[in-house]
């Protein structure tokens, strides 16, 4: 048998072959475990996206579908996106972030744009490119109506290559 394996005492029941190091050991390695997951826990809790309804990341009540006439942009700087309604009455909320390199595009009503003061995109009502270097339409976030309110859901931005009619909402 070999000179440094820990030996049972005489009186201990048997089974138990763990020296007082070893138990020590473990006691901290355990302890060592519990620490390092709870800041790694802390951490991914303050990595997470905030989600406060109201503003980014959460759901913003537009308000009433009848507050918006149509050809009408209307921005929600709380929430980072604009919400268009076209002239045909559909609904889509556009973020402003532009699909180059993540600027904040502002609308301009007198040119009927979204320009973005980066590279020089440029978007029409719906959020389709105008002018490069934009690669695809402004993103989009879900919309619902409850109690005849607009609801923007802005956790997830959908992404779109360019304009489609389905994208409209309608109340
Ligand atoms: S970031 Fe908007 S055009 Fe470059």
């Amino acid at each position: 048998m070999a000179k440094n394996t820990p030996q049972p005492k005489k009186d201990a029941p048997a089974g138990t072959t763990v020296s007082r190091r070893d138990f020590l050991a473990l006691g901290a390695g355990a302890l060592g475990l519990v620490g390092l997951l709870q800041t790694g826990g802390m951490a991914l809790q303050f990595l997470a996206p905030r989600r406060v309804d109201g503003e980014f990341g959460g759901v913003v009540s537009a308000g009433p579908a009848e507050s918006f006439p149509p050809g009408s942009v209307t921005e929600f700087p709380d929430g980072r996106f604009f919400l268009a309604r076209a002239a045909d009455g559909g609904f889509l909320a556009v973020s402003r972030r532009c699909t180059h390199l993540g600027c904040a595009v502002s609308w301009h009503a007198a040119d009927e744009q979204f320009a973005c003061p980066c590279h020089g995109s440029h978007f029409d009502l719906i959020g389709d490119v105008q002018n490069p270097p934009a690669p695809r339409a402004l993103d989009t976030y879900p919309i619902t109506v409850r109690d005849g309110a607009l609801l923007v859901d802005t956790a997830q931005a959908q992404q779109r290559d360019s304009f489609a009619p389905e994208q409209l909402v309608y109340v």
